[in-house]
C-alpha cells in the first residue's frame, strides 16, 4: 500500500459495478415515498450529478450515456480508476461525463472544486464507513459547497449495530492477511482463508454472529479486489445511522428515507410487537435506530435531500401516480409471495396479475396500471405498488417511457461488452444503459453479448457461430449447456430488455 491513498488500499484497483440506488429516479423514488418533494426527472431536464468515490466508473459512465442531456461529473483519487474510466468514455463517445482525479480530503479547498458543477444529485456508493475522518470531513464540506438547495444525496455504508458482530473477523482478515501475503487482494484472500479455518475450528466469535458465518462462506464467489476494498482498510469503521446523518447535517443534509425503498415501510420491516415500540418514537432518526437494531441491516442505502420540504398526503399520491414503470421479469414469472425483512409477503394474484400482464409492452404510468378494470385490492395505494415492485426488484422507474434506444446507450453498452468480456463470466450482472429508463437495466455480460450480436445484424440462425466465439475452449457438453443458456437469454431475457428500451 502507498502512501498517498492515507491507509485506503490503493495496490489494487476496484471491481467495475453498477448499483440501481445511485440512479437519480431510485434517490426520487426514495424521496417521494417518504413524503418529500422532490420532482422525477423531466426527459428533458439539463440534470447535474456528482458521484464521488466513482471507481472505475461505470455506474457514472451508464448515467451519463442513457441522459445524454445530463452533466454527469464522477472523482476519485486512484488515477488508475480515472484513466480506465476516461478511456471507458472516449471508447463509447460519451461526452457528457467528466472523470476527475482529487482526494476528497482537500478538493472543497482546491481551485478544481469551483470548475465542478452544483449537483442536482449526488452519490456515494461504498465510500463513507471505508475512509479517515479526515476524508468523511472532506466529503462534508463539498456536499455543503456542491449540492443545490432541494438537491438529493444518496450514501452507503456498513451499519451498526449489524455490523458489530463482524468487526472481529474484519480485524482478523486485515491485521492477519497483512503479515501472510505482500499485495492487498492476496492479503485479503489470506486473511480469509484463516478465518475459514478458525469458523470451521468453531471460533466463537465468528461462529456466534450469522452475518460473519455468511461473509466467510460467500468469500469463494467475491471478487478478491472487492475483498481488499472491502476488509483491508486502515479506517474501516462501519456507523451507525444517527452518526451519519449528524455528520451530514452540516451539509445542510436531512436523512428523509432508506434507498432500499422495502425498508421505508414498517410493516414489511418489523413484527407488530417492534412497530409498536417504533411508534412510541416520533424522531425520524430514532425510529431508524429501533429498525437497526431489529433488522439484519449491514449495509444501509440512506437518502437525505438539502432542505426537505415535507409534502401532503394529496401531493405524495399524485406524484406517485405519474411515475412510470417497466417490468424487468416476465409477467408469468411474478412472484407471488416474496421475502422481506419482517417475514413473507403475500402478492395478490388478482392484483399484480393483470398489472404484471399490462406492463409486458413497455413502461406504463402507476395511475393508469391502478386504474385497469377489475382489479382485486387497493388502487388508492400507489406507493405500495411502487415499493413492492421496484423494492423487489420486480421493476425500474422510467423516466422516458416511450423513448427510442439512443446511440451513445448503445455505444456504451458495446464498449461495455468489450470491457466485461475480457475479464468477467458471461453470468456475471451488470447493467445496460437505457435512454428510456433514464438508468440501467438490470442484465448479465451474456445478454449483452446476444443484444450486440442482434444490433450487428446477426439473428438467431447464427447461433452455432456465436457457442463457437463464446465457447472456443469448452468441451461439447459445456458448449450444449452454453447453446440452452443463448435460446433461454434470447426467448426471455431479451423481451425485457427491448421493453426496457435497451434496443
Ligand atoms: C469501495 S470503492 C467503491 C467504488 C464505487 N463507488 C463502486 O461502488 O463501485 C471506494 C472508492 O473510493 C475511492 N476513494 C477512497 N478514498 C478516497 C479519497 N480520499 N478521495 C477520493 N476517492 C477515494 C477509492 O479509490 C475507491 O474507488
Amino acid at each position: 500500500m502507498s502512501g498517498w491513498g492515507g491507509g485506503y488500499v490503493t495496490d489494487v484497483t476496484y471491481m467495475v459495478g453498477y448499483y440501481r440506488y445511485q440512479s437519480p429516479s431510485m434517490m426520487t423514488l426514495a424521496c417521494q415515498l417518504s413524503g418529500v418533494a422532490s420532482p422525477m426527472p423531466g426527459p428533458q431536464d439539463p440534470v447535474s450529478y456528482l458521484e464521488l468515490g466513482c471507481g472505475q466508473g461505470l455506474g457514472a459512465l451508464i448515467l451519463a450515456a442513457s441522459n445524454p442531456r445530463w452533466t454527469v461529473t464522477a472523482i476519485d483519487f486512484h488515477p488508475a480508476h480515472i484513466a480506465t474510466a476516461r478511456d471507458w468514455a472516449a471508447a463509447a463517445g460519451i461526452d457528457n461525463i467528466s472523470f476527475i482525479e482529487a482526494d476528497l480530503a482537500t478538493l472543497a479547498e482546491d481551485a478544481a472544486a469551483a470548475a465542478i458543477p452544483c449537483a442536482d444529485f449526488v452519490s456515494l456508493h461504498g465510500v463513507w464507513s471505508w475512509v479517515p475522518q479526515v476524508v468523511r470531513a472532506g466529503i462534508v464540506r463539498l456536499l455543503g459547497a456542491k449540492v443545490r438547495p432541494g438537491g438529493v444525496v444518496h450514501i452507503s455504508y456498513n451499519a451498526l449495530p449489524a455490523w458489530g458482530g463482524v468487526l472481529g473477523l474484519q480485524r482478523l482478515v486485515r491485521d492477519c492477511g497483512r503479515r501472510l501475503a505482500m499485495r492487498s487482494d492476496r492479503q485479503a484472500e489470506e486473511g480469509m482463508k484463516l478465518a475459514h479455518e478458525l469458523l470451521t475450528a468453531e471460533a466463537m466469535h465468528l461462529k456466534r454472529s450469522p452475518l460473519a458465518v455468511s461473509l466467510i462462506e460467500r468469500t469463494g464467489g467475491q471478487a478478491a479486489s472487492y475483498l481488499a476494498h472491502e476488509y483491508m482498510n486502515e479506517s474501516f469503521a462501519p456507523c451507525f445511522h444517527a452518526d451519519v446523518a449528524g455528520a451530514l447535517a452540516d451539509a445542510k443534509l436531512d436523512w428523509v428515507g432508506a434507498g432500499s425503498l422495502i425498508e421505508n415501510f414498517p410493516e414489511l420491516t418489523l413484527s407488530p410487537e417492534q412497530r409498536t415500540v417504533m411508534h412510541r418514537l416520533d424522531d425520524p432518526v430514532l425510529r431508524e435506530l429501533v429498525k437497526d437494531v431489529c433488522l439484519e441491516r449491514a449495509l444501509r442505502h440512506d437518502v437525505f435531500v438539502r432542505g426537505a420540504r415535507h409534502v401532503g398526503a394529496a401531493a405524495r399520491s399524485a406524484a406517485l401516480l405519474d411515475v412510470h414503470l417497466a417490468l424487468s421479469i416476465r409477467p408469468q414469472d411474478m412472484p407471488y409471495e416474496a421475502d422481506v425483512p419482517a417475514g413473507r409477503a403475500a402478492l395478490n394474484r388478482s392484483f399484480y396479475g393483470p398489472i404484471a400482464a399490462a406492463m409486458t409492452g413497455g413502461p406504463q404510468r402507476v395511475g393508469d396500471l391502478l386504474a385497469i378494470p377489475d382489479l382485486e385490492g387497493r388502487r388508492d395505494n400507489p406507493a405500495e405498488l411502487i415499493g413492492m415492485l421496484v423494492g423487489l426488484q420486480l421493476a425500474e422507474p422510467a423516466i422516458r417511457p416511450s423513448a427510442a434506444p439512443s446511440p451513445e446507450a448503445q455505444r456504451l453498452n458495446h464498449v461495455t461488452l468489450t470491457q466485461l468480456s475480457r475479464t468477467e463470466t458471461l453470468g456475471r450482472p451488470v447493467a445496460a444503459a437505457s435512454h428510456a429508463l433514464g438508468a440501467g437495466a438490470p442484465c448479465t455480460v451474456f445478454d449483452l453479448y446476444v443484444i450486440d450480436r442482434l444490433l450487428a445484424g446477426e439473428d438467431e440462425t447464427l447461433m452455432d457461430d456465436w457457442v463457437r466465439a463464446l465457447g472456443a475452449d469448452l468441451d461439447d457438453a459445456s458448449r450444449g449447456r452454453l447453446r440452452e443458456a443463448l435460446i433461454r437469454s434470447q426467448q426471455t431475457r431479451l423481451p425485457i430488455l427491448r421493453a426496457q428500451g435497451v434496443f
